[in-house]
């Protein structure tokens, strides 16, 4: 079942409902912003005090962070981690294959306002399927006479039960940038969190697991050979205005990512899919 809600304020919302999960999806940033399997806790973490506004991102979900991650490499003016996630989306088709699965595609265009932040011509392209995986791909079409160039990231917010608890299996022995101490290192074994985390992966594969007391998420991606693991842990929380002061001991960002040399040059025509895939396993 498919339901649109909008707010008072125009805020609009699509929810999704079949015999696997239920979902929500904001058209703002074609943000899924709720995943919760039948019968199970939710699976993406959502601050309780974000916004639901236009023009602002939503604290939690699966922000589109697109067509830079993070900073951007000449202006730093430009929004952190680009428009995509603050842009309206277009619904253009929802499908119900089965009581199990629900498909929404979801699309942006270039336009005079993206046009004014990134000069090219562009087609994005978002499927998201809810069943007992979740599936969010983002596929980039340059549409332009150009090469361009992006970074990206699926910026995932996972729950979890209490941060100094999990693990996250998959990166022993992979190179990271650290954004906190500007430094390159290597991974030694799982990752455990006691600090503030601000990494990004390089040259990685899936599967990657996040072992939590009481469960295990699997997730799985494709055209990316780059991962970001971030918790703000406690001053960071603090100083956000969008996340309660407590928030980093229950979320954890494992985003799929093309960032740093993973960023991705894309010739007039060319299409680029990025996806992440997540499962949950008791
Ligand atoms: C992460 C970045 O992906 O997103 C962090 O690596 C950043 O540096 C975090 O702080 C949150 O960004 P924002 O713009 O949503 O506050």
């Amino acid at each position: 079942m498919i339901t649109h809600t909008k707010t008072p304020g125009g805020f609009h919302s699509i929810e999704v409902q079949n015999k696997s999960a239920v979902a929500k999806v904001a058209l703002q940033g074609g943000h899924l912003f709720h995943y919760q399997q039948q019968n199970k806790k939710p699976l993406l973490w959502l601050s309780q005090k974000s916004h639901f506004e236009s023009g602002k991102a939503i604290r939690g979900g699966i922000p589109l962070c697109w067509p830079w991650f993070g900073e951007h490499h000449t202006d730093p003016a430009l929004p952190q981690h680009g428009f995509a996630r603050t842009s309206l989306f277009e619904l253009l088709e929802t499908r119900e294959p089965d009581e199990y699965n629900t498909e929404l595609i979801l699309q942006l265009q270039s336009s005079e306002q993206t046009l004014r932040l990134w000069p090219y011509q562009f087609e994005l392209l978002l499927h998201i399927t809810i069943g007992q995986t979740l599936t969010v791909s983002l596929t980039t079409i340059n549409c332009d006479s150009e090469a361009f160039i992006i970074t990206s990231a699926l910026h995932s917010y996972f729950t979890v039960s209490d941060i100094r608890d999990v693990t996250v299996q998959g990166l022993d022995k992979t190179e990271y940038w650290d954004k906190v101490t500007d430094e390159t290192k290597i991974q030694k074994g799982d990752i455990c969190i006691g600090e503030e985390v601000d990494r990004v992966y390089q040259k990685t594969t899936s599967p990657l697991l996040l072992e939590d007391s009481n469960r295990t998420i699997q997730i799985c991606s494709e055209g990316s050979s780059s991962t970001v693991v971030w918790n703000p842990w406690v001053d960071k929380s603090k100083e956000m205005a969008d996340m309660q002061d407590d928030a980093y001991k229950t979320m954890l960002c494992i985003e799929t990512a093309n960032a740093l040399q993973d960023s991705r040059m894309l010739v007039p025509g060319e299409e680029h899919p990025l996806e992440t895939s997540i499962t949950e396993s008791i």
